[in-house]
């Protein structure tokens, strides 16, 4: 079998995608799993069904700190039903694992960290009983002291390890460059914990034979997945298989293994059975990850001008002891906009409250909350349009690592969206306009999202039918990957998308780079590419010319006056492997997609009800692969931050951390009613930095700068800086 290879130390200028002779890529065509996710056909993790399945019940922590000292399982055994009541403190993990980390640690759950942590699992005949006898286990322990307050404890924030970004960066002097400035800003920003709420809950079934444990879960990464399950179990790699399917949405809540995992497989293997646990919606937000709330300082210096001279950005957040992750929300600020004299920190304080780790667009999505609103606030204070100050401060050189960037199209996205958002036609004085009770105000921001690749392999094979078979154990998680991937590899070998299967989210298939940082389509698109790539090779090679002369097209092969079915080419089949890695490019260029949004709203001057009544956002992500599936990556995102600015809040319970808003009844995200019709445009772009796609990084790029768009909106309907999110009606009167 061939292999094609290729780590990303240079760029690759020329891109086979480019000639298009089969006008698939761009096209926006419908999802191919779309007939069988509305059919019902596409079997999620829960929905397999097998002989002799039992159900597993996470029993819970009903306390926030302590040590377990017994656990009374009799009278939950007694009932009818009951299969058995698994208690392993030692090897249950205590929480979601961050995505990627291919170590899980094993600090188990003697130690009870949060209200609601899971430390044990009733096995039973039905769920309905399970979750019955989970009621009756009774839990000892002795108390610990916990911590649970932010406010209180800001002053015992420590300094957190490395993540996505150093937690600290400072150059130049930004006290002196705030001295010095013409016109400052210095305010706090607040931003509450928040949940991914996918639609699918986090579920598992676990078998296990002479070959070891199969886990069916909802999970974004089964390639690291697997290896933080069988690091958990003390198992070696290969006697663990994830299967991932199909998955109802992960924002980051599914990047690493979760709770039920690792119970469900110890309690198949005690029952002797294979068991499914399927979280409520309460575990969900109870005991998966949360978003952590911050707050953020943002001091900004400007000259005469409007340029920017400093830029100071120090964000605290909070996560559960011992876990080094911190919500990187400085991650845009260290390219978007220019000025030399820069502090970015983040710092940690840790609290009982269960963890926090990525979810969509982890930094950006609440960082950029913050410098957009401030950008509104020194515009203002300038006495210029926020497009234009954004304008002014677009640097030509990343302004911190100080490396090109690969491509940069800010001012571009802010010109088109203006244009076609008309923004000349804005009302400049804030509270002015008003039709009957409401007020209208218009409001924009910037967005941008770092791209990443990450190493990912895939095999694509050509049968003698002319059919193309892609497998890779990259996900779908309502994405569009399965489309996008077809419609590379049918691109790439003339086939239509209909005579190409794809097969994802099954570790038995090469290892992929998994759903998570917007590397998905990039990564995975290349891996794919690179096979293909191989394959024309090879059908050139049958054909007796150079790969240059031949063309792939409608299932055919054409070289000179010859046209021969692809199927006739390949013998009894022919299979290649392609992989990407990331290399020097990487470090060598500053990657990034932009956008600019632009939305109008009006606020109820009697009630102070928010309603969204416009939108137009234009953005720019290298190639776009399918126009219809970026459209809905990057609508999905503003809907994101139009929750996050007038609805998402996580409470939690001063007195021991636990959420009391804990579903979607009182976990408010925007319903279709709240979101206008979205105007949604792309610059075409090629980015021969980032992969042979050129395309970049999309599925986090909308939610970056929406909800400060909003609040901008507001503040020019109202004149109401509103600083602490979400901007709920009580904050407007
Ligand atoms: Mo994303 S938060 O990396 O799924």
């Amino acid at each position: 079998m061939t292999q094609n290879a290729l780590r990303m130390d240079k760029p690759v200028d020329t891109s086979l995608l480019d000639s298009g002779v089969q006008g698939i890529i761009g096209k926006g065509i419908e999802r191919i799993d779309g007939p069988l996710k509305v059919a019902g056909k596409a079997t999620y993790s829960a929905e397999y069904e097998f002989p002799n399945l039992a159900y597993g019940f996470l029993v819970r922590a009903p306390f926030a700190a302590g040590t377990i000292t017994s656990i009374d399982a009799e009278g939950a055994k007694a009932l009818p039903g009951v299969i058995d009541v698994v208690v392993d403190l030692k090897t249950f993990i205590r929480n979601a694992q961050q995505g990627g980390e291919t170590e899980a640690p094993t600090q188990g759950v003697k130690d009870v960290a949060y209200f609601g942590e899971p430390v044990a699992i009733v096995v039973a005949e039905s769920f309905e009983v399970a979750r019955d006898a989970a009621q009756l286990v009774s839990i000892r322990h002795e108390p610990t002291e916990g911590v649970f307050t932010f406010d209180d404890h800001v002053d015992d924030a420590i300094k957190p390890p490395p993540g996505s970004m150093p937690p600290y960066h400072e150059q130049g002097n930004l006290d002196r460059a705030m001295a010095e400035a013409a016109f400052t800003v210095d305010d706090v920003w607040r931003t509450p914990s928040q949940n991914s709420a996918a639609m699918e809950p986090h579920a598992s079934i676990a078998l296990w034979d002479e070959d070891g444990l199969t886990l069916y879960g909802s999970l974004q990464m089964p390639s690291s997945d697997k290896q933080q399950l069988a690091k958990s179990l003390g198992e070696r790699q290969s006697k663990v298989r994830i299967v991932a399917r199909y998955i109802g949405g992960g924002f980051g809540s599914k990047l690493g293994i979760s709770p039920d995992t690792v119970a469900t497989a110890i309690a198949a293997k005690a029952v002797g059975r294979p068991v499914k646990t399927v979280m409520t919606r309460q575990q969900v937000f109870d005991a998966t990850v949360r978003r952590s709330n911050t707050q953020q300082r943002f001091r900004l210096a400007a000259d005469a001008e409007g340029r920017l001279t400093g830029i100071g950005h120090e964000t605290l957040c909070s996560n559960l002891p011992g876990e080094g992750y911190f919500e990187p929300a400085g991650q845009a600020t260290q390219f978007l906009y220019g000025g030399e004299n820069r502090i970015i920190r983040h710092d940690l304080v840790e609290l009982n409250r269960t963890l926090s780790g990525s979810m969509r667009a982890p930094g950006e999505a609440v960082g950029l909350l913050a410098l957009e609103n401030a950008m509104d606030e020194l515009a203002e204070k300038i006495g210029i349009d926020p497009v234009e100050l954004r304008r002014r401060n677009d640097p030509s050189r990343d302004p911190q690592k100080d490396v090109p960037f690969s491509t940069r199209s800010l001012t571009r996205c802010l010109d088109a969206g203006a244009e076609a958002f008309g923004w000349d036609q804005r009302n400049q004085t804030p509270g002015a306009k008003r039709d009957g009770d409401w007020l209208i105000g218009q409001g924009m921001a910037s967005t941008t999202r770092t791209n990443m690749l990450q190493p990912s392999e895939a095999q694509v094979s050509i049968g003698p039918d002319g059919r193309a078979l892609v497998e890779t154990d990259m996900t779908d998680i309502g994405t569009g990957t399965y489309t996008i991937l077809a419609q590379i590899a049918g691109e790439m070998l003339g086939l239509p998308v209909e005579r190409v299967e794809v097969h994802l989210g099954d570790t038995k298939s090469p290892p992929g780079a998994g759903s998570g940082g917007s590397w998905g389509a990039g990564s995975s698109g290349s891996s794919v590419y690179l096979a293909a790539q191989a394959l024309r090779e090879k059908l050139a090679k049958a054909m007796d010319v150079d790969a240059d002369d031949l063309t792939l097209k409608d299932g055919h092969a054409i070289a000179g006056n010859r046209r021969v079915p692809i199927g006739d080419l390949v013998g009894e089949g022919l299979t290649a492997t392609g992989s990407i890695e990331p290399g020097k490019q990487e470090k060598e260029t500053t990657q990034a997609s932009y956008g600019a949004h632009f939305c109008e709203v009006k606020v109820h001057a009697v009630t102070g009800e928010v309603r969204v009544t416009r939108w137009h956002s234009t953005f720019e992500a290298g190639r776009i692969l399918n126009q219809q599936t970026a459209r809905s990556q990057c609508i999905g995102g503003i809907v994101f931050g139009i929750g996050t600015a007038l609805t998402e809040e996580l409470v939690h319970d001063d007195r021991d951390g636990r959420i009391v808003n804990h579903d979607l009844a009182e976990y408010h995200v925007p319903a279709h009613a709240d979101i206008p019709p979205m105007d949604i445009a792309f610059l075409d772009e090629r980015d021969p930095h980032a992969n042979p796609l050129h395309a970049k990084g999309i599925g986090e790029l909308g939610i970056g700068g929406a909800g400060a768009a909003v609040l901008n909106a507001i503040y020019n309907a109202t004149g109401v800086r509103v600083r602490d999110y979400p901007a709920t009606l009580d904050k407007l009167l």
